[in-house]
């Protein structure tokens, strides 16, 4: 799989649809993949949702529910809004290659219907044109898509879901330009009442450790252009994999965000057989206020709790530096999640290791300010030397302690620190499992409120 696509919660079911190319795994003729759950966490794999036709092959995009039957397919039916990318026309080298479309579902999601009058957002000369994420504006009572144009964001407007019409253009002078945005989500929050707006734009690359990342503004979204509150670049996650994620439609007033846990560096080649790409766990995004600045906040979803078992608390009590997990819990689950609070005005390290020498570091350093992760040494990296990469993040917020927690899983450290002000999500090829853990600091580093949980197997 790459991206997450159609992401869309209705009659009690979350759908998740991906980029996916069912005959290989490496990159090719996509389709969209399937999946559903109804609690983020298990999750069962569906026959695939679309497939290539003559237009193309089926690029990213997203899902709605037409409720009030706006494009007259149905009360309350699902309606994916997608790229076609067509490899034909890609040889000619004309750029007129990719085009918006959509498909139709009235029974859940089960089975798409293509509309006969695709494309219903031609290309107008736009080399890259691509990834539509569509919402309904409740103000202007409209439907809103959000396209990634070059290395722009392209806003559509539409009664109908059929007839597209260009509002404004995001992007020039503003923001990282290191390569091609891609996969942008526009997102509402609501501040007291006050809408505040989030505009997600993956670019590839140009990411701030290498390679793919996704970058984010905060601002205002007037139905029409959207105004960024200030013109610095943030990024929803350090780490180097974690790309071309959105959230979900329909899901009431919350903004669940899955992103693909990988990077186009090496995507193609990591040392994996029998399936190639994941999605990260689904997150809850929320704003928050640093120092009069707004932030985007990521934290894994509550309903992880299904599947996560207490091993062992040490709470209110300080452990102490170079401890070795192993030694307390024994060794460690292949999956597990480990939470801590840390003081952060010193250095601490936070080591998995496993019985063949093999470590990955998260950690931070209170000189500079800086989390940071270290895979040099995590196991297999000779498949690209693009991968093996000590990787780090400015600390956003100014708290005295630093709320710290990993999610390890055999092949990625998924790393929230400040309730998810600065992400790191970053995968690993270990020969062997991680099974300890060594808690490192500076002198007078204190580690409290220590948890270790297992995770059990999201697979039913
Ligand atoms: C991002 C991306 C999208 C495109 C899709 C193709 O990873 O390049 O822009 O729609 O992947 O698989």
């Amino acid at each position: 799989m790459n991206d997450p696509n159609g992401m869309v919660y209705h009659n009690g079911t979350y759908h998740l649809f991906f980029q996916h190319n069912p005959d290989s795994t490496v990159w090719g003729p996509m389709h969209w993949g399937h999946a559903t759950s109804t609690d983020l966490v298990h999750w069962e794999e569906q026959p695939i949702g679309l497939y290539p036709d003559s237009l193309g092959t089926i690029f990213s995009g997203s899902a709605v529910v037409d409720k009030n039957n706006t494009a007259g397919f149905g009360n309350d039916a699902l309606i994916a809004i997608f790229t076609h990318h067509n490899h034909t026309i890609e040889r000619e080298k004309t750029g007129l290659h990719q085009y918006q479309s959509i498909a139709y579902s009235t029974d859940n999601g089960k089975t798409w219907a293509k509309y006969a009058g695709n494309p219903v957002l031609p290309n107008p000369g736009i080399q890259d044109f691509r990834d539509p994420k569509v919402m309904w504006h409740e103000e202007t009572n409209q439907w809103i898509m959000t396209l990634a144009t070059k290395q722009t964001i392209t806003f559509y407007a539409s009664p109908n879901l059929k007839e597209w019409e260009k509002l404004s253009e995001f992007g020039v002078g503003i923001g990282a330009h290191g390569g091609v945005w891609e996969c942008p989500d526009l997102i509402r929050f609501d501040h007291n009442g006050e809408n505040v707006w989030v505009l997600l734009v993956s670019i590839n690359p140009g990411g701030p450790n290498g390679g793919s990342a996704t970058q984010y503004f905060v601002g205002d979204f007037d139905g029409t252009a959207f105004t960024p509150y200030t013109t610095d670049t943030k990024w929803l996650d350090y780490g180097r994999d974690n790309y071309a994620g959105v959230t979900w439609s329909n899901a009431d007033d919350r903004r669940i965000f899955i992103g693909w846990m990988n990077n186009w560096d090496y995507a193609n080649v990591v040392p994996t057989k029998t399936w190639r790409g994941a999605a990260t766990v689904a997150r809850d995004l929320t704003i928050r206020q640093i120092e009069g600045n707004w932030y985007v906040a990521s934290k894994p979803v509550a309903e992880l709790g299904a599947i996560t078992e207490l091993l062992h608390e040490v709470p209110q009590q300080v452990v102490r530096s170079n401890a070795s997990l192993k030694s307390i819990t024994g060794s460690l689950p292949a999956t597990y999640r480990l939470d801590f609070t840390a003081r952060a005005d010193r250095d601490f390290t936070v080591r998995l290791k496993n019985d063949n020498k093999e470590w990955a570091d998260f950690g931070y350093r209170a000189t500079d300010r800086q989390f940071f992760v270290d895979r040099t040494s995590s196991g297999d990296h000779s498949f690209s030397d693009r991968f093996a990469s000590i990787d780090s993040a400015s600390r956003i917020d100014t708290a005295d302690y630093i709320e710290v927690s990993l999610l390890v899983d055999v092949a990625s450290l998924e790393a929230f620190a400040d309730g998810g002000l600065v992400v790191m999500t970053e995968t690993f090829f270990p020969t062997t499992d991680f099974n300890d853990v060594v808690l490192q600091g500076e002198t007078d580093q204190v580690f409290t409120d220590l948890r270790i949980s297992r995770m059990t197997s999201i697979w039913k």
